[in-house]
């Protein structure tokens, strides 16, 4: 166990829905096991429903039993760092019994005062939260406080600044940490790395060497049992407002200064204020939007968006959105950044791929229709993890004609290399107080108003399409027109 392991309370409401349960209690967990957090550490539930302490315990050990190589007795002595409150957000008494068996288990677990907030339930809560935690005077210690928030961070530009300003009651900018989950992904952070540490790759990455860069996370998974949330958010506002965006950004930022949250957060944010504008025509031309049909996945068949659960049967929610995005500055003008996404899809897959423009001269002798292949920079996100470039080599035994290779790294492929899930990066990232990985309010703003452009005029307009894409496809038509008038194509996910 290190010194600089963090101490710290971490009250987390929504203590026995299903993100605490997935993710929270075995990223916590894993960070115990690996000696990243110290004994210092106490976690405090509060839901609405009555529990004992030692049936929340039983539930925290359920949740981490079975996907690691346990060891029972540490994950006894885990769950009794674990505590739990019933409680009614909007009753002040819940906040003073909270601040009460803080302050004990402050001493008890010597935690110095540091407070983490996380709100992992029903997004409605969260300003009435922010607000009682202050008046209840929960924010008054003398550690640190810091909260921790899940998506979606409010509904459009409006509603999220209105939530943003009951939180900046309590807390400041800097006490925020607004979850983007893609962010802690292993190898969205690579993107970075791979830019910024390899000579080969930064002097050709912009609108002189690069032709389109197209990122796709596609999804096998429909809305399962989410479909009273998802009607309201669609694909636009669940995946590009906030993941889509931010790998765009990380893509096309300037290299920061330094390595810095201040630096790399600005550098982001300038990418998202260079996004061109769009018009209602723009949307119209650039963006495409799709809903899934029944169809058969894995061999077996699977419902329509509109025969889901919670799911209006004339839905006019997009489960798919693709669309093209121009970065009007010095280093993209003219290079289309293309994305897609979308649920039920033939392959669950994250990657970005960087197409590179053709030779000038292509020397080499092609079969009738082929063309040279150009070179290729993938991303791969999940669930492989990795890098891929493709080159063009000599066919053997050819001497003009040329064959496309693969130049492979995977990353989860090493022995030993087990990537740490994203929650469990994030979480320590905030126990360690950096914000790097968490979406800053301009951020937030800034992708906000690109996408309420979009949905203002998908919203206007019934999609007399939908249902347009079979459930296990690669989405509708469209989505390959819209690279087609531009002279590209999308790259398969599945290679
Ligand atoms: C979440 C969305 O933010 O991301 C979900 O709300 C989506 O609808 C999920 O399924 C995808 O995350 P991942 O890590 O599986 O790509």
């Amino acid at each position: 166990m290190t010194n600089t392991a963090p101490k710290s309370i971490v009250v987390i409401f929504g203590a026995t829905g299903d993100l605490a349960n997935r993710k929270l209690y075995p990223s916590i967990y894993n960070l115990y096991t690996k000696g990243k957090l110290s004994e210092n550490f106490a976690v405090i539930g509060v839901a609405r429903r009555p529990l004992e302490n030692e049936e929340f315990q039983q539930n925290v050990r359920n949740s981490v039993s079975g996907r690691f190589e346990e060891n029972r007795e540490d994950i006894e002595k885990f769950s009794k760092h674990f505590y739990y409150l019933p409680f009614n957000v909007n009753d002040r008494a819940s906040y003073k019994e909270l601040k009460n068996l803080a302050e004990k288990l402050d001493s008890t677990y010597k935690t110095e005062g540091n407070r983490i907030f996380y709100l992992a339930m029903a997004p409605e809560f969260f300003g009435t939260i922010a607000v009682n935690i202050k008046a209840e005077e929960l924010t008054d210690t003398e550690g640190y406080t810091r909260l921790v928030i899940e998506k979606p961070f409010g509904h459009n530009l409006p509603s999220a600044k209105q939530l943003n300003e009951k939180l900046r009651h309590a807390f400041s900018e800097d006490e925020i940490y607004r979850i983007d989950h893609y962010l802690g992904k292993e190898m969205v952070q690579n993107i970075e790395v791979i830019r910024f540490a390899n000579a080969i790759f930064e002097p050709l990455w912009n609108n002189r060497y690069i032709s389109n860069i197209q990122v796709t996370s596609s999804e096998v998974l429909g809305v399962e049992d989410r479909g009273g949330y998802y009607e309201k958010s669609g694909a636009l506002r669940d995946m590009v407002q906030n993941h889509m965006l931010q790998m765009v950004a990380l893509l096309a930022m300037e290299p920061p200064i330094k390595l810095n949250t201040d630096e790399i957060r600005s550098e982001k944010i300038k990418v998202l204020r260079a996004l061109r504008p769009l018009e209602d025509e723009d949307v119209k031309k650039y963006f495409v939007r799709g809903q899934y049909d029944a169809g058969t996945l894995n061999g077996k068949q699977v419902p329509g968006y509109r025969e889901e659960e919670k799911v209006d049967p004339a839905s006019n929610t997009a489960t798919f959105v693709a669309g093209k995005l121009l970065i009007d500055n010095f280093r993209w003008a003219g290079v289309p950044f293309y994305i897609r996404t979308g649920k039920r899809m033939k392959k669950k897959s994250t990657k970005i791929v960087v197409q590179f423009k053709d030779i000038p001269m292509d020397l080499y002798y092609k079969e009738e229709n082929e063309q040279q292949n150009p070179n290729l920079l993938v991303i791969n996100i999940q669930p492989d993890e990795g890098i891929t470039l493709y080159l063009n080599a000599k066919r053997p035994g050819q001497n003009t004609m040329t064959l496309p290779v693969k130049l492979d790294y995977c990353n989860n492929c090493i022995d030993g290399i087990n990537t740490p899930e994203a929650y469990e990066k994030l979480i320590y990232d905030c126990m360690m107080g950096d914000t790097t990985n968490f979406a800053h309010w301009d951020e937030v703003a800034l992708s906000w108003r690109y996408v309420d452009s979009i949905s203002k005029v998908w919203e206007n307009q019934i999609a007399t399409e939908f249902p347009n894409y079979p459930s296990g496809s690669n989405g509708p038509k469209a989505s390959d027109e819209l690279l087609a008038e531009d002279g590209f194509h999308w790259w398969p996910v599945e290679d």
